[in-house]
């Protein structure tokens, strides 16, 4: 597929970049030095740079592109959108036809006892409004004392002031005293780095019960809710032992504190079911949703209420003080149904379980189980991990691991491959769109970079 023609060099936009931009989750001064890669197209499952590089996109973006890029369904839906009402808000007694068939067809995916939901812009503005509006439900429950939320370490929630206080990443934390009072947090539930002798089932029952110490330390009525990843995204695609998620919502359900699930990049198909709670099998309170919800064309997320909650909110809470400007907006909510309209149509979600899925898994397992690099696979559907290791018998990890894993993701670059490194674990997410010769290629591709990294290592 040829490129576009460049309108500026990319040394111009590179110069530009560094001359007005603050990048998440980098050092300024050294990307600057290097120069921002800069991307400037996508079709499919593939983007290109500016000099014409093809890139096969693991990540799909953020784990957003759930449809793949450029989609005309998505596109059409925005422009037919913007002509008939390019905005309108949800405040002053008013709605609109686009978010409320938006809002029909989402909770025609999920189970029954989900029934309303408050629109954001992002995941992280999904997580404030979780925190509100617990704590707004505990008060008029009579229990205005339940307060407190209990997150993980290295979960992630956000990089607004309350999501990242409920998300557990300490140097996220650093900057700017947080976490906020109010919020706590228990260990993960990582068994590769931190199970010791246990085995993965011991281990997760452990990590669960961590939340029974903590709400008996902290008094059963003072704490509101239990924030959690069904599987760690940022924190590395972690997936808890089969044993963890019943334990949670047994105490959860024995303390009667909220089961918060945030679904933000779990949610519309990642695992081959619709959210990732269902995969794991158990019923939260509340559903943080974002990415997928839009294949991140347009911004746009939610959170989601069990019908319990909003029942309570609606019949006794009066007034609920709480609005965004673009709370359901009509052009992400038109291009949201028309992204649902196309995983839905094309039948993705059921593609990932049934077939894409499985596939992805099964290669990734039959190229890495031997691998001197490679200690761990762990994933389900579209998502998946590759945990590097020193060592596989003790499962030593390496000291330098997040310098082992940059080099490892910039050799895929290389490769034309996008994957993402997360500490010691080389993490990937590709469209629920990809086709099986897609997924031959991502798990090639990966197999390079994994392989010119063992070789510099001098394991291969
Ligand atoms: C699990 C989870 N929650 C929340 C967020 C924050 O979403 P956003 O970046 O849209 O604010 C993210 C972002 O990656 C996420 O992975």
């Amino acid at each position: 597929m040829k490129n576009t023609q460049p309108v500026r060099s990319t040394a111009e936009y590179q110069a530009m970049d560094a001359a007005h931009h603050i990048h998440a989750f980098l050092d300024q001064k050294a990307l600057n030095e290097e120069g921002a890669r800069v991307i400037t197209r996508g079709e499919g499952l593939y983007v290109w740079d500016n000099e014409g590089k093809q890139y096969l996109d693991g990540m799909s973006g953020l784990w957003c592109t759930n449809v793949g890029y450029g989609r005309p369904e998505l596109i059409d839906a925005a422009t037919r959108q913007l002509k008939e009402l390019s905005y309108y808000n949800m405040f002053f007694h008013t709605t609109h036809p686009a978010v409320v068939e938006l809002s029909e067809r989402l909770f025609s995916l999920l189970p029954g006892n989900y029934s309303h939901v408050i629109y954001t812009n992002s995941g992280s503005e999904a997580n404030e409004v979780l925190i509100r509006t617990v704590r707004r439900f505990w008060d008029v429950m009579g229990q205005p004392d339940k307060k407190i939320f209990i997150g993980r370490h290295n979960g992630y929630h956000g990089s607004t002031v309350g999501s990242a206080s409920l998300g557990g990443m300490a140097f996220m934390h650093e900057m700017g005293n947080l976490p906020i009072p109010g919020v706590e947090h228990i260990a993960e539930p990582y068994w590769y780095a931190h199970g010791g002798k246990l085995s993965p089932a011991e281990f997760g029952l452990k990590c669960a019960q961590e939340l029974e110490a903590k709400i008996l330390q902290l008094g059963a009525d003072k704490v509101a809710a239990f924030v959690a990843e069904p599987f760690q995204g940022a924190g590395g695609m972690i997936f808890p032992p089969e044993s963890y998620w019943p334990e949670i919502q047994r105490i959860c359900r024995q303390y009667d504190v909220l089961l918060c699930a945030d679904e933000v990049i779990g949610g519309f198909g990642r695992t081959g079911e619709w959210f990732a709670h269902q995969h794991f099998d158990f019923q939260p309170d509340t559903l943080s949703i974002a990415k997928g919800l839009t294949s991140g064309y347009i911004p746009m997320g939610g959170l989601v209420l069990s019908r319990r909650m909003a029942e309570a909110l609606i019949a006794k809470g009066g007034v609920f003080a709480h609005g965004l400007t673009y709370s359901g907006h009509p052009v992400a909510a038109a291009v949201a149904l028309a992204n649902l309209d196309v995983l839905q149509g094309e039948g993705m979600v059921q593609a990932v379980k049934q077939d894409t899925g499985p596939y992805l898994q099964r290669c990734l397992r039959e190229v890495f189980a031997d691998h001197p690099l490679v200690g761990d696979i762990q994933g389900t559907g579209m998502v998946a991990a590759l945990q590097l290791c020193e060592d596989k018998a003790s499962r030593q990890l390496f000291a330098n691991e997040d310098d082992i894993g940059w080099r490892c993701r910039t050799h895929g670059f290389d490769e034309g491959l996008i994957i993402r490194s997360t500490h010691g674990r080389m993490i990937m997410a590709p469209a629920l769109a990809i086709t099986r010769s897609q997924i031959d290629e991502l798990v090639g591709k990966t197999r390079r970079a994994v392989d010119r990294t063992a070789q510099e290592l001098g394991l291969l």
